[in-house]
């Protein structure tokens, strides 16, 4: 392990942390205002001559009690700006307190280093197995007049080119305060020449996560979701990078937020193109109402630089959020090969249809059937039912043991859909509850999907939910379970919480939802969780650190899928991608594509099935088998080994990236080609991440390679006939 360390020169008053791999510079200014210096490549000594230039520049005020006229926070790059001390920029924070006044000026207070990490309390996070592994720096800075603290927290961690950040404020004043913005991290990159680009990760259902590369230009740009989730729409996660940064060289700095509900990511490059960046909850449907003595934690950032492209910044992400964010005993160990009944029967299925499924998955090989949707309840469509977490018996004529006693003794495991979140108008539950239901009292709520959000942030409506899914759990022998959220958050109003307290449901609801999380988790470690929103709506760090995997998106289409996959292997690990071979044409698209092709793709990720086997021809089922048998072989290399992108399906028509078994012994190229023509070119790719010195032979067809020469001059594509082509390559060291 490298040192790993946070030193205060006392003499210049700089912070730096530094672990071999990334060095991060803070400094206390005149007067205690705490500006930020550097962010990249780790380096040894300081000598303090990199202190931020002074210049008076025309309407740019001065630090309140400081007659300097070249020294402006207008301008200075700084760890957490104040909201009324001439920073014109975007601020980090807006905090009013009871006389109105929303004016504040932190300056430096007090520091303390600290081994480890502290816990979150209630809030996903990285976490340490022990002290050795991270250094904590917290900077705390009070405002000049008021009784009010700022924790600027601060973790780097040993052998990874990574820091957490968060914020605390604690109210000491005798009076309420109330927050109404909070970052979790600010941070001011005075040469926006190095950061000229950022990619973001926006879309829509069932096209979630659809790379964007732009400049970064003057003015504020904000990557965000106000849909109460982390949303199909923008993912919570940017980078930015210079124009030049490919895959494998240039500088990447990756923002990832471990927060599964309203984000934004601000961007403000300056009058002088600096660049501000702030992350956190976002303040829209945002305020938090802190009593005397009372603090508030923010969700966290995970930051990773990377100075030698998106791959490098990738496999971090990957390797911390496999390692240091999951949890559980599912996070290392291979995921079983599912066959799941939602396109296969969608609401429309019996105990004998189900029967007839798992047969037919048993004699292929397939490792776990997951019931989907509809079997609980009175659920014959979604109009219904939600809340009402027991079996529909008039459709299960077996029961829900039935059905899972007939699939393990068929030697399956046994998943369940739920989706705990949502009530129907036609339940029981809203019979029971009606004011469960999240929605200001006399003002009719939005519906989506026919359903709407219970009030997770109470906790008598948890409650009622979690007594219904233990009940199941104790009678029914469940080993995989799929949490599910189908709308989006409106009616943000919750009956329990007085007027002032009302901008505080949207982020108390997801600490409900986090909490019902954990308890079940902790409560029921066997079972595997997968989660879920209507595909890939709440695809982010926050939730992998109760559930190691999630349904990428519900679009099963084997093409659209290599894009939404590429894209989100930029911040989220393999394992936690969960893909499925599904019928042809495919329900999103009509595009018909081979079982080859669906299963490539889907091999890429968690595989599994979700379609209906009856249906298939016995050359099909032949076909599948041998995916099965293949797929097991090659697992532990595609969920845990490294994963390297080599052609972007976004800038071209060939795709291909690959998997490298952590000794390099063992690799798996993937390739892909989108459209043909009756003159096609040769496509050529070039490998990375193999050992020089090895020789590997391709599994199949006994040919062998240097890895040297597939690294140098590479390899040229199959001659692919037809579109929609794709291969996968399996290699192993002689
Ligand atoms: C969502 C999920 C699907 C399926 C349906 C069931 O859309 O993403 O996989 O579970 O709900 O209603």
């Amino acid at each position: 392990m490298s040192k790993t360390n946070v030193i205060f020169h006392q003499e210049e008053k700089v912070f730096h942390l530094n672990n071999g791999k990334v060095s991060y510079l803070i400094q206390i200014e005149e007067d205690g205002v705490v500006s930020h210096l550097y962010f990249g490549k780790s380096f040894e000594s300081y000598s303090n001559h990199k202190k931020y230039p002074r210049r008076d520049r025309g309407f740019s005020g001065n630090v309140p009690g400081n007659s300097e006229r070249a020294y402006s926070k207008d301008t200075l790059p700084q760890e957490f700006s104040s909201h009324g001390s001439m920073d014109y920029r975007i601020p980090s924070s807006i905090i009013r307190r009871e006389s109105g006044s929303n004016l504040h000026d932190f300056r430096y207070f007090d520091y303390r280093i600290e081994d480890g990490k502290p816990e979150l309390k209630g809030l996903p996070q990285v976490y340490t197995e022990s002290d050795e592994e991270a250094k904590t720096l917290v900077l705390t800075l009070k405002d000049r007049d008021q009784e009010i603290y700022v924790d600027l927290i601060y973790t780097i961690y040993s052998d990874r080119p990574t820091i957490t950040r968060s914020t605390k404020v604690r109210n000491l004043t005798a009076n309420s305060i109330s927050i109404e913005k909070i970052a979790s991290m600010q941070m001011d990159l005075t040469n926006s020449g190095i950061y000229d680009e950022v990619i973001s990760l926006p879309g829509a259902h069932v096209q979630e996560r659809q790379l964007q590369r732009e400049k970064i230009n003057a003015g504020i740009k904000t990557f965000e979701s106000r849909r109460g989730t982390t949303s199909h729409q923008m993912n919570s996660f940017i980078a930015l990078v210079k124009h030049d940064t490919n895959e494998f060289s240039g500088p990447a700095i990756g923002l990832n937020f471990v927060y599964s509900g309203n984000h934004s990511f601000e961007i403000e490059k300056d009058q002088i193109d600096q660049l501000r960046v702030l992350i956190g909850i976002n303040d829209y449907n945002f305020s938090w109402q802190l009593n005397s003595g009372e603090s508030f934690q923010t969700p966290e950032v995970i930051m990773v630089y990377s100075d030698s492209g998106l791959n490098q910044m990738s496999n971090n992400y990957h390797h911390l959020l496999r390692e240091r964010v999951a949890r559980g005993i599912h996070k290392d160990r291979q995921r079983p090969i599912l066959i799941n009944n939602w396109e296969a029967t969608y609401f429309d299925f019996t105990s004998e249809k189900i029967k007839k499924i798992v047969d037919e998955a048993a004699n292929l090989g397939i490792e776990m059937f997951v019931l989907d949707d509809g079997w609980f309840g009175h659920r014959d469509n979604d109009n219904s039912s939600l809340g009402d977490w027991s079996e529909y018996k008039e459709k299960l004529s077996d029961g829900l043991k039935g059905v899972s006693d007939y699939v393990h003794q068929k030697g399956l495991k046994f998943g369940l859909w739920f989706e705990p979140e949502m009530i129907s108008i036609d339940s029981k539950l809203y019979e029971q509850h009606p004011d469960y239901l999240m929605q200001e009292p006399g003002r009719s709520p939005s519906a989506s999907r026919d359903q709407h959000l219970l009030d997770m942030g109470r906790k008598e409506v948890r409650e009622a939910v979690e007594t219904q899914i233990r009940k199941i759990f104790d009678t029914v022998n469940i080993d995989y379970v799929k949490w599910d959220m189908n709308r989006s958050m409106s009616d943000a109003y919750s009956i329990i919480l007085n007027a002032q307290n009302q901008g505080e449901t949207a982020h108390r609801y997801l600490l409900g939802v986090y909490e019902l999380l954990e308890n079940l988790t902790r409560d029921y470690p066997e079972i595997l969780w997968e989660g879920c929103s209507g595909g890939g709506g709440r695809f982010d760090t926050g939730f992998l650190y109760y559930i190691p995997q999630s349904w990428t998106s519900d679009n099963t289409d084997a093409v659209e899928r290599m894009n939404i996959q590429y894209s989100t292997s930029l911040a989220y690990p393999i394992s936690s991608m969960t893909a499925h071979v599904s019928a042809s044409p495919n329900h999103q698209t009509g595009r018909s594509t081979s079982l080859k092709t669906r299963g490539d793709v889907a091999m890429s990720g968690v595989f599994g099935y979700e379609l209906d086997l009856e249906q298939l021809s016995a050359a099909e089922k032949e076909e599948i088998a041998e995916q099965v048998q293949s797929y097991q072989k090659i697992r532990p290399l595609v969920q845990y080994g490294d994963f390297i992108r080599l052609k972007s399906p976004y800038e071209g028509n060939t795709v291909a990236w690959m998997f490298v078994s952590q000794d390099q012994k063992e690799a798996l190229l993937f390739l892909g080609r989108i459209l043909t023509n009756a003159q096609a070119v040769f496509n050529e790719v070039k490998l990375a991440g193999l050992n020089k010195e090895f020789v590997y032979e391709d599994v199949e067809t006994k040919e062998k390679y240097y890895g040297d020469e597939l690294m140098t001059i590479g390899m040229y594509y199959p001659d692919f006939y037809g579109d929609y082509q794709t291969q996968m390559i399996h290699l192993r060291k002689i």
